[in-house]
């Protein structure tokens, strides 16, 4: 197990489209594993292999309060939307210290496959919704702040680029 290291914004490695899993094996299995582990250990709720310059479509997420309940979405896809939208609060770790609302559809029926190529769906509402469709932007090349205005998204820009500047 690894903790992998998380591109930042605006890294153009965040803007790549990832690739669907076409073979279900330890190396993928792998890959889940260590992505957790990236993101317990960061802390956040959600990470898209993306986010670590993996470019296949891979997901994890532990939205509960006792962070014991690991989700994992592998090619997943949002087969249907509510009309119901809602107005959420997020953040990114490809974003540091960057919190924006961001309006998307309340709740989503996403189809998805384990690690073990074992085909699911679940309907997702309240921050698993958010979190799903974040992260699946995520695997379309598309990071949140993409929904900003552009005067918004070069601000987060030059303060992502300065503090990284700063910590070099
Ligand atoms: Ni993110």
């Amino acid at each position: 197990m690894a903790v992998l290291k998380i591109l930042r914004y605006p890294d153009p490695r965040l803007h790549q489209v990832a690739a669907p899993v076409e073979v279900f094996d330890d190396r993928l299995r792998a890959l889940v594993r260590d992505m957790a582990e990236t993101m317990y250990a960061a802390p956040g709720v959600g990470l898209a292999a993306t986010q670590v310059d993996v470019h296949q479509r891979v997901v994890v997420i532990d939205v509960s309060d006792t962070k014991d309940r690991l989700q994992v979405f592998v090619n997943p896809r949002v087969v249907s939307a509510s009309d119901a939208r809602k107005v959420y609060e997020e953040g990114c770790l490809s974003v540091p210290g960057i919190y924006e609302e961001v309006e998307r559809p309340e709740q989503v029926r996403v189809e998805a496959f384990d690690e073990h190529g074992e085909p699911f769906s679940i309907d997702a509402d309240e921050l698993l919704a958010v979190c799903i469709q974040h992260e699946i932007d995520h695997l379309d090349g598309k990071v949140f702040v993409q929904y900003l205005s552009r005067l918004k998204q070069s601000r987060i820009r030059s303060r992502l680029l300065k503090s990284e500047r700063e910590a070099a």
